[in-house]
């Protein structure tokens, strides 16, 4: 079984096919996961439908987004750290349906905040201010993730698609500086980027160790 959506598995970039005794099968299934992933938008886009102003879900919406990039982006330094076991292997085998959970929330997020605008040129100008420009640039990064997202890309990239896949970096820290600049309360989001920037330096430092143990 090959490697999916946002970045790679083990050194190989091959995991092991999954064993997941007992867990119920729907779970086990990526799209259903995705759907189950993506049922809280119903309810941040519920407010639209009572009159609520267009920038109501922006917020809710901008938050699923980074979370479940920040938790796409966990699965490969907990594989690393825990070793191959059923709840690492699930995680990395529902990458996919995370990722492309995190890119579809942005994707709402863009068409509300561009709705809430209303005006193309208003929409061009604002993308000079850093909190904006952030924004346009994450989102551009995940929709070319999401575009390659699929066996067929994976076959057509060959070695290549895993590099593409990388972009997830990028796209995190871009969003990082997004969140940060579009607001004065810098405590959530610090709060959920500071386990991820502790599981990737764990990862880097057991990978070194491991990398010099074999040399
Ligand atoms: C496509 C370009 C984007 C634009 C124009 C944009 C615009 C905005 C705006 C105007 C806000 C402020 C909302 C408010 O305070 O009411 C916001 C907040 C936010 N956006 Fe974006 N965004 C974009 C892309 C993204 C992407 C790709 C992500 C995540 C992957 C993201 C995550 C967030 C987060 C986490 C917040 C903060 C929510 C909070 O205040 O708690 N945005 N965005």
């Amino acid at each position: 079984m090959r490697a999916d959506f946002l970045g790679p598995n083990d050194s190989h970039g091959v995991i092991h096919e999954v064993r997941l005794i007992g867990s119920p099968m729907l779970l086990n299934s990526r799209p259903f996961l995705f759907g189950l992933l993506m049922v809280p938008s119903l309810a941040m886009l519920a407010p639209l439908a009572l009159s609520a102003p267009l920038r109501v879900p922006i917020r809710p919406t901008g938050e699923a987004a980074a979370v479940l990039l920040i938790l796409a982006l966990a699965i490969t330094p907990l594989h690393v750290l825990f070793g191959p076991s059923r709840w690492t292997l699930w995680l990395t085998r529902q990458r996919r349906a995370i990722g492309l959970a995190a890119f579809s929330y942005s994707a709402i997020h863009t068409v509300v905040f561009s709705a809430s605008i209303g005006s193309l040129a208003d929409i061009i100008a604002g993308m000079a201010w850093a909190s904006m420009w952030t924004g346009w640039l994450a989102f551009a990064s995940l929709a070319a993730l999401a575009l390659i997202s699929n066996d067929a890309s994976m076959r057509r990239l060959g070695r290549s698609w895993k590099r593409v896949q990388r972009l997830a970096y990028p796209a995190a820290v871009l969003t990082l500086a997004h969140w940060l600049l579009v607001t004065r309360d810098w405590t959530e989001a610090l709060l959920w980027f500071a386990p991820l920037a502790l599981l990737q330096i764990a990862r880097a430092v057991v990978t070194l160790r491991r990398d010099k143990r074999r040399a």
